[in-house]
């Protein structure tokens, strides 16, 4: 496995970028946390501990090599007028595009993956976490053995930075093929939220692959 050093600029330190950054920072990468309010950022990343800094959302960006999408789907044009082209970085898109009454914004044709690729055609864009929920990062083990962590890119060093991260949080990657594929792994996350949280079974439960 390759384990480098990453710089990866988290957008959008909410309860996804902030757990991440936790996580990614004491596996010896580089966090650049990007905010909308610099100075919450700045505040957060001190009080996270080292490997990390606050800032706004260009200047994170411009930093990193890697940059995580942690914000909601609606911000995506905001977010790009402020980062740009991104070019020859990794975006890892961990985002699902629901809408406010909890459905998907689009799919079955298309998706939010498929879109930011098309968005940032300079950029080498990766599906993955976006089906995992975030009390799973911190202890992704399910009855002896590791969540599956599901993951899709036209790039394979994408697909490899994935592969890391996850990897290293103690997941099992699953290379589920092309960008295009995110308009099936975003629904798996919607089935997921229905199934926790609309039906009553809860968040403690995980969709595994299993091989014969
Ligand atoms: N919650 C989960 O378990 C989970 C799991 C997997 C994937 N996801 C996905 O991860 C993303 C984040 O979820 P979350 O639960 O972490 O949400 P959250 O706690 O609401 O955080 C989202 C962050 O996005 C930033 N943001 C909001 N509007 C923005 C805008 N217009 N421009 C730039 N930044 C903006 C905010 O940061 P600032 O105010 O500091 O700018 C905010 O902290 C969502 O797309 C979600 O679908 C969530």
């Amino acid at each position: 496995m390759n384990n480098q050093s990453l710089k990866i600029a988290i957008i959008g330190p909410g309860q996804v970028g902030v757990t991440l950054a936790k996580l990614w920072s004491k596996t010896g990468h580089e966090i650049f946390l990007g905010s909308r309010e610099p100075a919450k950022a700045a505040l957060i990343a001190s009080e996270l501990g080292q490997n990390m800094q606050g800032m706004g959302i260009a200047d994170a960006a411009a930093a990193a090599d890697i940059i995580l999408f942690s914000f909601p789907w609606y911000a995506l044009i905001d977010v790009q007028r402020e980062i740009g082209k991104c070019e020859g970085k990794v975006i890892i898109d961990c985002i699902n595009p629901i809408t406010s009454s909890g459905s998907l914004a689009l799919g079955h044709k298309w998706s939010a993956g498929e879109e930011i690729a098309q968005t940032f055609p300079l950029a080498k864009v990766v599906k993955a976490f976006n089906h995992i929920y975030l009390g799973h990062f911190e202890d992704p083990i399910f009855d002896g053995s590791p969540a599956t962590a599901y993951y899709c890119s036209n790039s394979d060093e994408a697909k490899g930075i994935a592969v890391q991260l996850a990897t290293e949080m103690g997941f099992d990657p699953v290379d589920i093929g092309p960008i295009k594929h995110a308009r099936y792994l975003e629904p798996l996350a919607l089935l997921w939220i229905q199934m926790a949280f609309h039906m009553g079974k809860g968040a403690d439960f995980t969709f595994k692959l299993v091989n014969r």
